[in-house]
């Protein structure tokens, strides 16, 4: 088998590469371990930024984004008995986030996928990549049992956290940044009608929690726990004593109980591997970087690390040149750093560290007076929530002729 791009990963980042290259007439081959209905149905994040929600509607998945999913102009943060809105549309000019399950965001690229003839291989194992550093790297897996190579002029690792892409780059040229948090996020999907128009962060002397949505019908809540703790420990009426607890206000608003329908632990940590490219290997996504859910951050970057890699295979492919696409490290990593800036500072703020570390905890309450009361505060966690702007990448050809005409 040959292609132009093997994309490892049939995730948002491999479908959304996939099917932008496709919509320019460069071809691909998606690979992935997972069936579809698997990829289909596993429950992930749910916001997207504004640039993510625009860039989907661009190449034409965004009709059920748009009909089912729900835009928030605003975010609530709770702290010491107050709840204090973010005016996410006012403070950044007109933004917002998207509320619309990833899960969701699969669906309809598999489908835009498949309609437009594009190769998906469900159900793949056992992946190796060779010859990385020439001019034909090669993926080998298997498939219905027997061994199959896919020959490429790029590989596309975007195969998550623990796939094999990343550890493809030579130790010797590969560093890897870690943090690790000492708790976990407990999720639930509950069948039932939203509590609050809009999300809200709360921060409680027992601990994080966070109310999210999915639709009108489904539910989306966490609360920070022990990381080792199991899911067996926690019945129901646990679940709803430990929320209300942690959410419920003094002028009577009440969170909505109702049918618990699913129940996991998410651990939590940030991860940055540098650099995210080697010879023709390019890694995306989860693959190259991890970030904790408090600032929603984690498909997003990974459909903003296939932008930027598109724009240089296009160059590529167009033009013959190689200048962006050499770029692309450098590129992806100065917004994957700033978002896990952005999801670090964010965790730090609204967990609980050490109970019994009161001066922590006053710290923290400040610092959350200081963000709802400061405009230029309350600006910055906006202007990152809803997502930065995505990186201007003018091709070599137009910036050469910029060059010129300015000279
Ligand atoms: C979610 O709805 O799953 C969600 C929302 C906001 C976050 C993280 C997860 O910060």
């Amino acid at each position: 088998m040959r292609t132009r791009v093997g994309i490892v990963g049939g995730g948002p980042a491999g479908l959304v590469l996939a099917h932008l290259l496709h919509l320019r007439g460069v071809e691909s081959v998606v690979l992935e371990q997972r069936s579809r209905e698997e990829l289909e149905s596993e429950i992930r994040a749910g916001v997207l930024e504004q640039g993510t929600v625009d860039l989907l509607d661009e190449i034409g998945v965004g009709e059920r984004m748009k009909s089912e999913g729900s835009v928030h102009h605003g975010v609530n943060l709770q702290f010491d008995g107050r709840r204090e809105r973010i005016d996410l549309h006012e403070l950044t000019g007109g933004r917002a986030i998207t509320l619309y399950g990833q899960h969701e965001v699969v669906k309809d690229l598999i489908q835009a996928r498949l309609d437009a003839g594009g190769e998906i291989l469900f159900g793949a194992r056992g992946f190796e990549l060779h010859d990385l550093t020439t001019e034909d790297p090669k993926v080998r897996f298997e498939t219905d049992g027997s061994s199959e190579e896919l020959v490429c002029d790029f590989v596309v690792g975007a195969d998550g956290f623990h796939g094999v892409s990343r550890g493809s780059i030579p130790d010797n040229v590969r560093v890897e940044y870690e943090r690790r948090y000492p708790f976990g996020w407990f999720g639930i999907l509950v069948k039932g009608p939203p509590s609050t128009e809009e999300l809200i962060y709360a921060f409680h002397e027992r601990g994080f929690s966070l109310v999210s949505t999915r639709s009108p019908q489904i539910q989306r809540l966490y609360f920070q726990c022990d990381p080792n703790d199991d899911v067996a420990n926690w019945p129901d009426e646990r679940i709803w004593e430990e929320m209300h607890a942690r959410l419920d206000t003094d002028d009577g608003w009440t969170l909505e109980e109702g049918e618990i329908i699913q129940k996991g632990i998410v651990q939590m940590r940030s991860f940055v591997c540098e650099p995210m490219q080697h010879g023709h290997l390019f890694i995306a996504g989860d693959a190259a970087h991890i970030v904790p859910p408090t600032g929603a951050k984690g498909m997003n970057l990974a459909i903003a690390d296939v932008r930027v890699l598109y724009e240089g295979l296009i160059e590529y492919y167009e033009s013959g040149r190689k200048e962006l696409l050499e770029r692309y490290s450098e590129v992806c990593l100065r917004r994957v750093w700033k978002a896990s800036r952005f999801s670090w500072w964010m965790t730090s703020m609204l967990h609980r560290f050490d109970e019994g570390e009161d001066f922590q905890y006053r710290m923290q309450v400040a610092e959350l007076d200081y963000v709802v009361g400061s405009r230029a505060a309350s600006t910055s966690l906006a202007e990152n929530y809803v997502g930065l702007p995505m990186e201007n990448l003018p091709r070599t050809r137009d910036r050469e002729t910029a060059e010129r005409s300015a000279t």
